[in-house]
């Protein structure tokens, strides 16, 4: 079977009909035709995944019809159901239409017109690929809700938080600092039905210990001194939305029961409060720590680890995904060259290779700052492996080191020496003997010395330095 091949599942308990209908839609519909009489030999066929449209007959056996109908749009959402209904019979179209179903066959059988009904039902089964498919390839070039990557190790996290959207159960993103935690927590968000209510980040490492049951968990006027008003906790404003548990790692014990608490019951109690509040809450976690490690060394609860970590999502450290560095350097580029007059240009091929061979132990967060700081300083230019600073230009060769010499002329006696005038002094003859080698021009020394024009300007005047 090709992969193009689209697949009509007809369930039909009379077989007369069944083998008609089927041999109908085989015959005048690219398609191919899987006709059973049993919802049970159906479930097995819709498991595999590939079934396009269901026709569901009339008189089930066992199952009804609506209840077969229910299931697929629970658990293959992608199907298009047709139903059997009687002809004329309103009632029972509302019903199925109202049910989730795409269209309605009428019975007794009018042939032609199923024919029809499924060709058409096939053709929107089409256009909704076509669509998610030209989705996807936009997903890809402008990122996906503002996550930069098209390397294989993003392309399977954007479909896992297209997967894990609308789910109810709790995510723990994990990954080294920098690599996009929070971007992904956000992303899970927005693309799910809960983006109408509130996204709400706490940082479990930013908030003293005391604090953070009150800022979690909100307070009952009178919970303790200083409490004159009722308060509404992070949890409660996450009602209906996403709450965003970031450095989960660093929650302190009584706190991680009583998330758990939240986690298993949805309820939780405000401090001060006696009633547990129900919540309907998405809890998402993110650590860069190693959490399992953690429960190891006894640090962190491992029913909590257990309970958060159903669905783990690892974001990959960027020097192991070195594709997706030239792309972050254009976007980062483009960024940051908005409202600007002088525009960097991009990089040099070199500079291009030197960037992509840095291991960036800060991840993403390092790579936007650096290009933040190269567009401020070399706007208007194209950046060479010159520009860049040394560590991430380690093919550049190596500086002269004008330190080679041994220190004869320093006598450090027991009174010690006054530090900051030795250096002084160093700094004096190095700026005069760059100028001595440049015949005095001074953007030629500041370039030997690797010091930007203006730096040397200041220091000439402000030590006063004579040049004659
Ligand atoms: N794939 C990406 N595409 C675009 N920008 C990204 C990407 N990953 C991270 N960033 C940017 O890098 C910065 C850090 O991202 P974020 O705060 O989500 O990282 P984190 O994993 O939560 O880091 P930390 O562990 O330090 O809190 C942000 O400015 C974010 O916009
Ligand atoms: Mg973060």
């Amino acid at each position: 079977m090709t992969e193009k091949m689209r697949i009509v599942l007809l369930v039909e308990p009379s077989a007369a009909p069944r083998e008609e209908l089927a041999g109908r839609l085989r015959k005048e519909i690219d398609c191919v035709v899987h006709a059973v009489g049993s919802p049970g030999e159906a479930v097995e066929i819709l498991a595999e995944g590939a079934v396009c449209v269901l026709i569901i007959g009339r008189d089930l056996p066992l199952y009804k019809s609506l209840p077969l109908h229910q299931f697929v749009l629970c658990h293959h959402s992608q199907v298009l159901v047709l139903p059997v209904v009687p002809l004329g019979d309103q009632e029972e179209m509302v019903q199925v239409l109202r049910a989730g179903a795409f269209s309605y066959i009428n019975a007794p059988y009018n042939f032609t017109e199923a024919v029809i009904v499924t060709a058409r039902a096939l053709y929107f089964y089409d256009l909704l690929i076509h669509q998610e498919k030209r989705g996807a390839k936009v997903r890809k070039s402008e990122g996906f809700y503002g996550i930069i990557g098209k390397s294989p190790q993003m392309e399977e996290i954007f479909d896992l938080i297209d997967k894990l959207a609308n789910d109810i159960s709790t995510v723990l993103i994990q990954g080294e600092s920098g690599t996009g935690k929070e971007l992904v927590a956000r992303a899970l968000h927005a693309h799910s039905h809960r983006r109408l209510k509130n996204f709400v980040p706490i940082n479990c490492a930013a908030i003293p210990e005391d604090l953070l049951e009150s800022e979690l968990f909100g307070y009952r006027k009178g919970a303790f001194t200083g409490a004159l008003l009722t308060k509404i906790g992070h949890i409660q404003y996450a009602d209906g939305g996403t709450l965003f548990l970031d450095e989960i790692g660093d929650m302190q014990p009584n706190l991680q029961a009583k998330l758990l608490r939240v986690i298993q019951d949805r309820t939780f109690v405000p401090v001060g409060g006696l009633e547990p509040v129900p919540v309907d809450v998405r809890i998402i976690a993110a650590t860069h720590c190693d959490l399992e490690a953690e429960v190891a060394a006894g640090r962190f609860r491992e029913d909590l680890y257990y309970r958060l970590s159903v669905i783990p999502l690892t974001l990959p450290p960027l020097r192991e995904r070195q594709g997706d560095i030239p792309l972050l350097l254009d976007k980062f580029v483009q960024i940051f060259n908005r409202n600007r007059t002088a525009r960097l240009q991009g990089f040099t091929p070199e500079a291009l290779t030197s960037l992509r061979t840095y291991l960036w132990p800060g991840n993403v967060r390092e790579l936007e700052n650096l290009v933040q700081r190269l567009v401020v300083l070399y706007g208007g230019r194209t950046i060479g492996v010159s520009e860049l600073p040394a560590k991430y230009a380690p093919s550049r060769p190596a500086l002269a080191s004008p330190l080679d010499f041994t220190l004869t002329d320093v006598h450090i006696g027991p009174d010690g020496i006054d530090f900051d005038a030795v250096i002084h002094e160093l700094e004096d003859k190095l700026i005069l003997k760059a100028l001595q080698l440049t015949s005095g021009n001074k953007k030629d020394a500041a370039r030997l010395l690797h010091l930007n024009r203006t730096t040397l300007l200041e220091k000439i005047k402000k030590k006063g330095l004579n040049l004659k």
